[in-house]
Parts: structure tokens; sequence; C-alpha cells
């Protein structure tokens, strides 16, 4: 795809979005985004570049809207389990039937190309010892449920004019200006820097690709200018086989990467104990001549460096604005937003905000 194609971004506000976007703009592309800003106000280090935001919420984008745009990049979703939990209904109305009317409209509006960010989250607990992209899904969360519900759908849309992608990523780690801890190295690397002490809940065996951020926006990137051939339809799981990890792997890491860190491992029934250990061997495949640029070593000495340099304290790093469930909570408790998850100021003057292209 050449530079200067127009790209929309939704969820360009969250934490892969608020790097991804910047990266694909340096790139040449002309990239607009948009967001309904749930976590405007949870910054932890500067944006990077400043890019044209539409605040509004994906369910209630119009056709017309998406006019225009070469290609769509959907990130936008409730993006944990936890948040699946708190209530089953947003995360199907968001991730799957939000998702499905998105693509439908895009389909609608001619945009021909759809990249959905999945999850190897779907894989669930495998029983195999390695899951590529023909292995049977196994959603145990709402969540995953969720991006499962919305590949299927969005498959069925596929045609000669409409090519969506579904890129699966593994739980993805370091430095974002909507920074989130609430994800597997991020919290190894907070306690580590904060309490000098990372504990492991598990037996640490579980498998966990893990993905740095930048390496998402780059492998995302690779997806939007390959020839439509190679991508139509496709299920990429987006990683390397080196940064397959196991749980005690990624706290050793941690640990390491934080003088006199230690670490500790208390087994507690009922702990996190999914396990996937992906194959990426479609990715490279496919995108013969990309390389994942970081490890997770490479990944705990960015945030080390990033942390020393904000002077991160414990109050900041357990702070409700990094940890998606509890600024959700925090939203709905102060009646910032409503039971259907929109926000109450801006519904009364919705149609002002959604014409306007604010920065973020
Ligand atoms: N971070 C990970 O480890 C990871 C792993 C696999 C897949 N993913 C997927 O990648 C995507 C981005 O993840 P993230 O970590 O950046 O999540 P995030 O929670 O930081 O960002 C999601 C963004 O979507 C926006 N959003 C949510 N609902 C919206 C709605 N109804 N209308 C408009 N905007 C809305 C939020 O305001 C937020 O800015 C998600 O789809 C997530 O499921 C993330």
């Amino acid at each position: 795809m050449p530079d200067n194609k127009r790209i929309l971004i939704t969820g360009n506000n969250g934490y892969i979005g608020s790097v991804m976007a910047p990266w694909l703009q340096g790139q040449g592309f002309d990239v607009i985004g948009l967001d309904t800003g749930y976590f405007s106000a949870c910054t932890l280090v500067p944006d990077r570049a400043v890019v044209p935001t539409v605040r509004a919420d994906l369910r209630d984008v119009t056709a017309k809207e998406l006019a225009g745009f070469d290609a769509v990049i959907h990130l936008a979703a409730l993006s944990n389990d936890p948040i699946g939990n708190l209530n089953t209904a947003w995360t199907r109305e968001i991730n799957s039937q939000g998702t499905i009317r998105l693509a439908t409209l895009a389909k609608q509006a001619g945009i021909p190309r759809f990249i959905l960010s999945s999850s190897c989250i779907m894989y669930g607990t495998s029983e195999a010892a390695v899951v590529d992209e023909n292995s049977p899904l196994a959603p145990r969360t709402e969540y995953a449920r969720s991006k499962v519900e919305a590949e299927m759908a969005l498959r069925a849309l596929a045609d000669d004019r409409f090519s969506p992608t579904f890129c699966r990523n593994g739980t993805v780690y370091g430095l974002s200006p909507r920074m989130r801890f609430d994800t597997v190295l991020n919290d190894f690397m907070g306690n580590a820097f904060t309490t000098g002490r990372i504990v492991i809940h598990s037996d640490g065996t579980p498998w966990r690709p893990v993905v740095h951020v930048q390496d998402v926006a780059r492998a995302f990137q690779a997806v939007l200018e390959a020839p439509l051939e190679t991508i139509h339809n496709e299920a990429f799981n987006i990683g390397a086989e080196e940064i397959n990890y196991q749980i005690r792997d990624l706290g050793r890491i941690a640990a390491e990467s934080v003088p006199g860190c230690e670490l500790a491992s208390v087994p507690q029934p009922g702990a996190d104990q999914r396990t996937y250990k992906a194959d990426f061997a479609k990715f490279k495949r496919t995108f013969p001549g990309f390389s994942f640029r970081w490890t997770a070593k490479d990944g705990a000495k960015e945030l080390y460096a990033a942390f020393q340099e904000i002077g991160l304290k414990h109050s900041l790093f357990t702070d409700k604005r990094f940890t998606r469930l509890s600024w959700l909570r925090h939203l709905i408790d102060s009646k910032s937003i409503d039971e259907s998850l929109r926000w109450t100021e801006v519904r009364a003057d919705a149609s002002r905000n959604r014409a306007k292209v604010s920065t973020g």
C-alpha cells in the first residue's frame, strides 16, 4: 500500500493505539483516529504525536463517516477478561456486535481492508503443545468469546471487495502513553521497580506469547501493506517462536532487570493458569522480510529506564488509571459514563462532538 493512504484507527487513544497511530502517521499514512476516550485521562508519558481523532462511540458510527478510507484498523474494544466478567453484555455489545456493525458499514462504504485486533486468548487453555491458526478455538471467557464471534461474522463478510484480516496478538508489553499495568510483563516490571519483589501466583509453567507494542504496530503495518491475496480473510498469530515465554521466565527476566529484585513463587488456588504456546510459522511464511525487534529482556530494560525517568512510585503504578477494569469502574461509579458505557455529558451534544476533530 503506497504512502499517504487514508487509514481509520479505532481505539487509537488506548494502550496499543497511542503507539500504533503515531507510528503509522510517521510512516506516511494519513491517519484518523476514532475513540470514545475512556482512557484519555490515563496518561503515563507524553503522546508521541498529535493524531486527528473523532471522539465517538463505535456503536454510533454511520457509513457516511466511514467514506473515503482505504483501510480500517480496528483496535477499539473492552480489552480484557476482567472487564468481560464485570458485565458480559458490554463486552458482547462492543467487541462482537459493535465490530460486526462497524465492518458491515466499512464494507458498505467501500473500504477494501479491515484489520481486526484479535487475540491468542481465543485458543483457551490448550491441550495441544502449540496452537496455530487452524487449532480449535476454545474461548473460556466473555472477552475471548467476543473475539471469536467477531472473527466468525467478519469471515462471512469477506468477498472480492472486502478483505478482513484477523491479527491474533499475544499479550502486549512495552511503554505506551496510555500505559496498562494489567498485562503480565508490565505488571511484573512495575512491581519489581516499586516494591523490589515479584510474586508469581501460578506455578509459573503457563506459556504466554508476549509481543512488544512497537512490534505490534510494525506487524499491523506489514498486514496493511501486503497484497490483498496474501491477507484476504486470513488469521495470523502475531509474534515469533522466540517470544513464547513461560510465566516464570518473564518473572525472572523482570527480576533480573531491576537491581536487588526478589522473585517469589506463591502458588494460589484459582491463580491464572491459562496457557497457550503459539505457532507463528504462518506470519513468518507470509512476511519473510519482517523481524520482531523486541525480546522481553529488551522490553524490561526499556520499562526500567522509563520508570527511572518518571520516578515511578508504587502509588502511581497501582493507580486506577493504569488498570482498565479499575478505571472503567471509576467512570461508572462517578456517573461519567452511563449503564450503556456511553459518556453522560457527551450525550446531550453528541452530534457536535462527533463532528469535531480533536487530537490525542
Ligand atoms: N494489550 C494486549 O495485551 C492485547 C492483546 C491481544 C489483543 N488486544 C486487542 O487489541 C486492541 C487494543 O488493546 P489495548 O491494549 O490498546 O486496549 P485499551 O483498553 O488500552 O484501548 C482500547 C481503546 O478502545 C476504546 N474503546 C473502547 N470501547 C469503545 C467504543 N465503544 N467506541 C469507541 N472507542 C472505544 C477505548 O477508549 C480505548 O482507547 C483490543 O481490541 C484488544 O482486545 C490487546
